[in-house]
């Protein structure tokens, strides 16, 4: 098979013109033979004034750059998409699959023998990752990093577990408008990504869990040194892979290495994105992700990693304490430690040199555990037929079993009008109900699943009620907050006939969800309901492709042409 320079020539007709051409034209940036004979390691370039969270990528890829050389290889630095979760409009999600066929194709495109992904914010590692199993080439993931911890008052803070608290604060009244100003130029001190236990996080950690990207790399600071060393590390690796043409993301990725991520992603309190992300993802290879399963494994792995928003600690300590291979060597039998990793061994490798540092707090061992059972929950029943999912380990215990009214928002834009309506009608026991809030409804499933606590009821000094919803949550919020109601409202789910005044039980522990409404009136609101048809918005384009295929969460929301043909018994 050819390799570098000559891989993937375009089609002129005339496979010896094409590579004259292509050498004609790569020349004009001054490249001499030698270097155009070497094996090449694409590299992605998602830096973005509209993205912070990847203000670190032009020195990482340097790095990258100069450890593919020291190897022997050839860098080539290529554009992609890149998100930024408060940059995204209609939602960073809707956006994510773009973005991930994006990369699949660019790699696909150009001729590389292997490729490093560089990515952080909340949907570039999941997007790269999806696009890179799919080109299945010799792929290094190297996150851009949590940023340090902002200080405000001797208090300190990250984004955005405390940007949520504060904002809440001066919801109710108890931060006025001149501090919260003030902690608003505080909470996010560095480039990076969000350093609580969101989905970039979570996302960095399971990443370095399914062994696609160096030990260590999930929770080195981004502003550190060490963060560009190991960037060094990955381009050398990278460029060894592309000589060797392995492992690629089909060799690593396994049975055994999802059920470790998963492991993983209930261990660190990880955000319930995670769930959705790694479903699209296995879904391009030829495993799957079984929503029972990781219930079950919820029920025997731990929380051990002490960090906000389920602890107190920040992805800085996480790092100091250890990081992942330090968690990893906790679980211990948990895992499956044959699993392989780009590094060139297995996990077991991984976790023999994990560091031991005295008198660490964050991460701790399964005896000692900051939750007994793991962070995440799936639940079933009338209104979630095909599950929906708790953060149980961010919940406020005594609401974990809890049956209310339903007080019912028929979108997001509903919610924020009424809300705050002194009128409103709502009450601290009650649910909080928000509809087409799903990957169609919204569209993109924003994370609009964290409603705010009706003013009123703040003002009282409660601080969380039962909120349910078929849209998504950062992970960086906290709260007994029930998500990714499937099948969601706009797609026929029988959330689109709860009513106000409904009896709704939660029942964490039964793993239940229902509508307390008997099943023949449940038949008179579905047949009275309106027909679904397609939106305004979605009339054409990308929104057009997105309404006609995306799936609902408990597939990843990935398109539905995008997914393994597992069926077909073709190879990931
Ligand atoms: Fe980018 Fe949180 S906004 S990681």
């Amino acid at each position: 098979m050819s390799k570098g320079l000559r891989k993937g020539l375009t089609s002129y007709g005339d496979a010896g013109f094409s590579l004259f051409l292509r050498k004609a034209f790569i020349k004009a940036a001054g490249y001499s033979d030698d270097a155009l004979e070497r094996p090449i390691v694409g590299i992605t370039n998602t830096c973005s004034d509209y993205n912070p969270c990847h203000g670190n990528v032009p020195a990482l890829i340097e790095a990258a750059k100069r450890g593919v050389m020291l190897a022997g290889g050839m860098p080539m630095v290529f554009p992609t998409i890149s998100i930024h979760e408060s940059f995204a409009y209609p939602t960073s999600m809707f956006l994510r699959n773009l973005m991930a066929m994006d990369t699949e194709e660019m790699i696909r495109a150009q001729p590389m023998d292997a490729v490093i992904v560089i990515g952080g914010c909340d949907k570039n590692l999941p997007a790269q990752i999806m696009g890179a199993v799919s080109a299945d080439l010799p792929t290094v993931v190297i996150p851009t990093g949590p940023m340090v911890v902002g200080h405000h008052r001797g208090e300190v803070l990250g984004a955005c577990t405390d940007c949520r608290r504060l904002w809440a604060s001066h919801r109710a009244g108890q931060v006025d408008a001149d501090e919260i100003e003030i902690a608003n130029s505080r909470l996010a001190p560095s480039v990076g990504t969000c350093m609580v236990m969101g989905t970039a996080s979570t996302m960095a950690c399971v990443t370095e869990a399914l062994g696609l990207s160096l030990p260590t790399s999930a929770t080195i600071p981004a502003p550190h040194a060490e963060r560009v060393r190991i960037a060094e590390a990955s381009g050398k690796r990278a460029a060894e892979m592309a000589l060797s043409g392995a492992p690629r993301p089909s060799d690593i990725l396994t049975d055994a290495s999802f059920r470790n991520a998963l492991t993983v992603l209930q261990a660190i309190g990880g955000s319930t994105n995670g769930i959705i992300h790694l479903t699209a993802i296995a879904n391009r290879t030829r495993y799957k992700i079984d929503l029972a399963d990781f219930d079950a494994l919820g029920r025997k792995v731990p929380v051990l990693i002490d960090l906000k928003p389920s602890g107190q600690h920040y992805m800085e300590h996480f790092h100091h304490a250890g990081g992942v291979p330090k968690l990893m060597q906790q679980l211990g039998n948990l895992l499956d430690l044959d699993a392989k990793t780009v590094a060139g061994g297995t996990l077991r490798d991984v976790v023999a040199v994990a560091e031991e540092v005295p008198g660490q707090t964050v991460i701790r061992s399964p005896a000692d555990p900051i939750k007994p059972t793991g962070a995440i929950a799936v639940l079933h029943g009338n209104i979630a037929p095909r599950g929906a999912v708790i953060k149980h380990s961010a919940a406020t215990p005594k609401l974990l079993q809890h049956t209310g009214r339903a007080v019912v928002f028929d979108s997001v834009a509903a919610m924020t009008e009424r809300i705050d309506d002194p009128d409103l009608d709502v009450g601290p026991e009650d649910v909080l109900v928000l509809r087409n809030a799903g990957p169609k409804g919204a569209p993109g499933m924003p994370e609009a699943g964290y409603l705010p606590i009706p003013k009123k009821i703040l003002a009282s000094g409660v601080k969380d009620m039962v909120r349910i919803s078929d849209a998504r949550m950062s992970g960086t919020a906290f709260g007994t907050i029930v998500l990714h109601i499937t099948p969601e409202s706009a797609a026929g789910g029988p959330l689109a006939v709860v009513q106000t005044g409904d009896q709704i039980r939660l029942d964490v522990a039964g793993r239940r969800i229902d509508l307390l409404v008997d099943e023949g009136e449940l038949e008179r609101r579905r047949a009275a309901a309106d027909a679904i048809r397609q939106p305004e918005w979605a009339e054409r384009g990308y929104a057009r492709l997105f309404w006609d295929t995306v799936l609902q969460a408990d597939e990843g929301c990935d398109f539905s042409f995008m997914q393994n043909k597992r069926d077909e018994g073709s190879e990931a």
